[in-house]
């Protein structure tokens, strides 16, 4: 039996055991004495009667245990030319300053606060003080715009907001500022107040009476201690993309958390403390959240946390120099990032003038991985490329390979083997189980490991039928695939309204429903097309009203412009077509699949329903212009 089938099968066999196991390496004020209740929540809950703090998990702990020394952070940002090294004592005494200034505000034990902050050290910081304090923090990306925004304030009420004056993307300066106060502007609940990090690059004018100073406040804030709460209270909201306008709060809790995300830095990535980590993302996604921020300062590595691109920070080295000057040990990112430096630099001479003999193994997540990509990283690094499969709900690996056990021999197209925690089953449309190697959808046996979203934020009832109603006993996971005769997991794409763009999670019904507001758009559709840098980009087709003001091209242009306005550049919507009809079925539903088709260039079947077979010639037409 090898290493990784004795683990899953010592998990199968007692799976309270394997977590209550798992519990007992982290500091619990309380520590649980059960692993599980199964009666209640929505599938039961992890460590009932448990209690701990995260944040003195993450943080203290280290320093009591004499790593006060160590490097907990190291910011790298190519964007300002900073290097900064902060060790697990400065760590400690930055985050109970702000908690402490948090604390004087009037945030307490299960507060919401919002971060809207670019990837400096403070954003982690602030996300630290907050779970110090038992207060629930909610980071909101930066490639937002300030409706997105303002939909998070309204649906989390936070007391404050923690933000900055400004982002810095390659070549332009993004005012935060003017973003959060048209946001609190639109917010149908109002912070008390906010902090805001001045950067050098760009000062904010602060509102008198609302907003203050970051700096000074942490520098002025009294050291909290830490609070200890229930394993079951939230630690944080992120939202992230539903099939609608309206994101999805998922709610993480303390416990699980921690004791998932600890578990994994040694059974996945096979990290020990002091080693270095470094997830290439930002702090605005799940991966930001779980592996720059958590997961490694639990098990009290070094965490990199790097503002600036792949590519154009300046080159497409920049990554094999962090790796280099830094030591890293396991890098993670994103496809599309592996992606855009093999097109600016494809036969890897960047790569060959860095010493990348510390890097142990390349984890990718967040899209579906192309072969090639694997296998070219694979050749140029001469070191293990490693496929995980996740979501932002499960807030780790469902799948992955596992350097505690040994790695899988390479099988570039798949996303690895369930994780310990995770029973991964395949079912077709009647909730049949279907053979090996045949497609279904991908479900995960309930109840879901410690880490998983306990439940969405004000809405419960969303989560049970999002993710529970489709496949009873089984939580459905939305993406399509197989599992093969030895048991590993194919991801093969989603099987709703969510597209992945440069491995940012987006919804094609959110862009549908600011194309509609248009008021010369009839009807639309948005899909999502293959595209060879960032997997996939929206195309929007829109049938305009008869009759309509504006000439098609400026239509075109004020669509694109409007789903920047309104939810921001991160959705890389730049392809507006206007079509004749849109293809539908005689029952009115309109043909997607099919369009994706169309758009993708592939073979595509006139679906024996559609209402009118020579729309989709019409589509043709105008997606090959
Ligand atoms: N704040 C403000 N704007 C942001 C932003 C942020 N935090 N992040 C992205 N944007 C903007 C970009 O500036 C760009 O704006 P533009 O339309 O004016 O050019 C737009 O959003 C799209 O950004 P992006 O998708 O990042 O595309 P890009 O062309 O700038 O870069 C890559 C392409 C491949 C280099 C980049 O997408 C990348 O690094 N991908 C890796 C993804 C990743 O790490 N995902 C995390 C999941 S693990
Ligand atoms: P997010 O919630 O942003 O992490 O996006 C989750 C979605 O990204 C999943 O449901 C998948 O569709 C996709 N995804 C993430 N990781 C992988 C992977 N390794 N292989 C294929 N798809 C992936």
């Amino acid at each position: 039996m090898s290493g990784y089938d004795a683990a899953y099968a010592a998990w199968r066999a007692d799976p309270e055991a394997w977590w209550l196991e798992a519990a007992a390496g982290l500091d619990w004020s309380v520590p649980p004495r059960r692993a599980f209740d199964a009666s209640s929540g929505l599938y039961g809950r992890w460590f009932p009667d448990g209690r701990l703090n995260t944040c003195h998990n993450a943080v203290d702990r280290h320093v009591a245990a004499g790593r006060g020394g160590h490097t907990a952070l190291l910011y790298d940002s190519p964007m300002t030319g900073r290097v900064e090294h902060i060790t697990y004592a400065t760590l400690q005494s930055r985050v109970a300053r702000l908690a402490g200034a948090l604390a004087a505000r009037g945030v307490g034990h299960g507060d919401r606060v919002l971060i809207y902050m670019p990837m400096v050290p403070e954003a982690a910081i602030a996300m630290l003080a907050c779970a110090r304090l038992g207060a629930i923090h909610s980071v909101v990306f930066g490639g937002f715009a300030a409706a997105e925004l303002a939909t998070r304030i309204t649906d989390a009420t936070p007391r404050a907001v923690i933000s900055a004056s400004c982002g810095l993307e390659p070549g332009r300066v993004v005012p935060y500022k003017p973003l959060l106060d048209a946001a609190i502007g639109m917010a149908a609940h109002k912070p008390d107040f906010c902090l805001v990090l001045q950067r050098e690059q760009l000062r904010a004018d602060l509102t008198p009476g609302r907003d203050f100073d970051y700096a000074a406040e942490e520098a002025a804030g009294e050291p909290h201690p830490c609070v200890e709460v229930a394993a079951t209270d939230p630690l944080y909201i992120l939202y992230t993309s539903g099939t609608t306008g309206k994101p999805k709060g998922i709610v993480r809790d303390h416990g699980g958390h921690a004791v998932a995300l600890h578990r994994s830095m040694s059974m996945i990535y096979g990290m020990a403390p002091g080693e270095v980590f470094w997830a290439a993302s930002d702090v605005g996604w799940v991966v930001g959240h779980s592996y720059i921020v958590y997961a490694p300062l639990l098990a009290g590595c070094t965490s990199v946390l790097f503002e600036g691109k792949p590519v154009g920070t300046p080159d497409p080295g920049t990554f094999w120099r962090v790796c280099a000057q830094h030591g890293v040990k396991l890098l993670f990112t994103a496809p599309t990032a592996i992606r855009a430096i093999k097109k600016e630099d494809p036969e890897g001479t960047h790569l060959a003038h860095h010493d990348l003999s510390r890097l142990e193994a390349l984890y990718l997540a967040g899209e579906r991985c192309d072969p090639p990509t694997a296998e070219w990283a694979a050749a140029k690094l001469g070191k293990p490329v490693v496929d995980h499969w996740w979501q932002t709900e499960t807030g780790w690996p469902i799948t992955a390979g596992f350097r505690e056990f040994g790695l899988f021999d390479p099988r570039p197209g798949a996303g690895g083997k369930p994780t310990p925690g995770f029973e991964v089953r395949v079912l077709d449309a009647s909730g049949a189980e279907v053979p090996p190697g045949a497609e279904g959808a991908l479900v995960i046996k309930l109840p879901l490991p410690p880490g998983c979203a306990p439940t969405l934020w004000n809405a419960e009832a969303r989560y049970r039928e999002a993710y529970l109603s489709t496949f009873p006993g089984f939580y459905d996971t939305s993406d399509a695939g197989m599992v093969d005769g030895e048991g590993f997991v194919w991801v093969m794409g989603r099987t709703d309204d969510i597209i992945n763009v440069a491995g940012h999670r987006l919804s094609t019904g959110a862009m549908e429903e600011v194309l509609a507001s248009h008021p010369d758009v009839a009807e639309c559709a948005v899909v999502g097309a293959a595209d060879g840098l960032k997997g996939q980009v929206p195309v929007g087709l829109v049938v305009l009203k008869s009759g309509a003001a504006r000439p098609e091209d400026q239509v075109a242009r004020e669509l694109v412009a409007l789903v920047r306005e309104r939810i921001g550049p991160v959705a890389a919507f730049r392809d507006a077509r206007v079509v004749p009809r849109l293809p539908k079925t005689r029952s009115g539903k309109i043909l997607r699949a099919t369009i994706r088709k169309i758009a993708d260039g592939q073979e595509f079947t006139v679906p024996p329903t559609i209402d009118d077979p020579v729309i989709l010639q019409e589509i043709q037409e105008v997606l090959a212009r």
